[in-house]
């Protein structure tokens, strides 16, 4: 629990910037201490919407204000090496939007960083502190369905075509994949916690090159199976099934989940039901301020090795495609 006030600052005023910022409003001892765009306007307009105290037109700025306990940062996918670097260098604590980097190089360094200036830094896998995900967790651990065999996972939201939109460009390291295939992979990743042996995927490339339908199916050395598409272009329902050797869960929408339904020993069925508050992003930011106030630079539950690993595995991924970003 916290005891004093915890400021956080924003980086970039966009579409999830708004629903953390909304979120935040409703995490006992938050803050919004300030936020920052690229533009005077726009931060002035996202700052007294959503209350801020202070608002920059210079990320710099925000990065420089002291009382900022942690920095959001809610960027593109290809500034995320450069803005979070900048906080660690400067010992600001951080919560990146997902994925931490476009790939596993950059991964390393902001890593390397976060270590060599003891500064918080976690990639805001957010579904993974969402109470379904605590409670699909307990229930799995208590052996509900048995050990665990495979696991069924899909995301994909329709974006119009637009070839300068983030979900496309790939100067902004767009594509399916990184953008929410990142949510199946982690999904079956916090479940198996094991590396798959084998890597089987597919890939539709838009015009722009990136990928706008992906699936990946990994074989894991227990002998489990993990089967997940994700897509820009098309809408799918989101759904989670982990099938075990003694029954199944299913999760309607995961990363939204309000209900777990259950067919676990002897063929009996049962239906959960777990709060979502919000906008659903105040549970990883209540993460980020028990960390951080407990003095840990790491959270245990989304640690930097883990995120490190699943920037390693769409590293596969895309090799096997050939897609390659601007730089890389
Ligand atoms: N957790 C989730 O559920 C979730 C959902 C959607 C997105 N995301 C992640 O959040 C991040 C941002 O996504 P978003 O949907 O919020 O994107 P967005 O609406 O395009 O916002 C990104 C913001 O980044 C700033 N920015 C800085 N340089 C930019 C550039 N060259 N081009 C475009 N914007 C630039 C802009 O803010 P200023 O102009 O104010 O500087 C812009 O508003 C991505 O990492 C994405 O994967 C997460």
């Amino acid at each position: 629990m916290c005891t004093k006030s915890f400021k956080w600052g924003i980086m970039g005023c966009g579409n999830i910037a708004g629903q953390f910022a909304t979120s935040l409003q409703s995490v006992s001892g938050a803050v919004l201490h300030a936020v920052s765009s690229r533009s005077e306007k726009k931060a002035n307009s996202f700052g007294r919407k959503y209350n801020a105290i202070k608002s920059y037109d210079d990320y710099e700025m925000l990065v420089q204000d002291p009382e900022v306990d942690a920095v959001y940062i809610a960027t593109p996918h290809n500034l995320h090496l450069e803005n979070t670097m900048m906080c660690l260098k400067h010992k600001k604590a951080v919560l990146c939007e997902k994925p931490l980097t476009v790939n596993a190089i950059e991964a390393k360094k902001l890593i390397e960083q976060a270590r060599k200036s003891e500064t918080f830094l976690m990639e805001a896998v957010w579904t993974r502190f969402l109470p379904s995900t605590v409670k699909l967790n307990q229930l799995l651990n208590e052996g509900i369905i048995g050990t665990c065999r495979l696991v069924q996972a899909d995301f994909g939201y329709n974006m119009p075509f637009d070839a300068s939109h983030r979900s496309y460009n790939p100067d902004l390291a767009g594509g399916a994949l990184l953008d929410v295939g990142i949510y199946p992979i982690n999904f079956a990743q916090m479940i198996f916690r094991e590396l798959p042996l084998e890597i089987s995927s597919a890939f539709v490339p838009s015009i722009t090159g990136v990928d706008e339908q992906s699936a990946y199916i990994f074989k894991y050395p227990s002998g489990s199976l993990a089967v997940m598409n994700s897509a820009v272009n098309v809408e799918t329902q989101h759904n989670a099934w982990i099938y075990g050797s003694e029954g199944f869960v299913h999760m309607p929408d995961f990363f939204h989940a309000t209900k777990i339904h259950i067919q676990g020993k002897d063929g009996k069925s049962d239906t959960i039901s777990v709060p979502f508050e919000s906008t659903g992003y105040g549970y990883e930011a209540i993460e980020v301020m028990n960390c951080i106030n407990s003095g840990k630079i790491e959270s245990t539950i989304m640690p930097l090795s883990e995120s490190l690993e699943i920037m390693e595995l769409m590293d596969t991924i895309r090799g096997q495609w050939g897609l390659k970003y601007p730089g890389e």
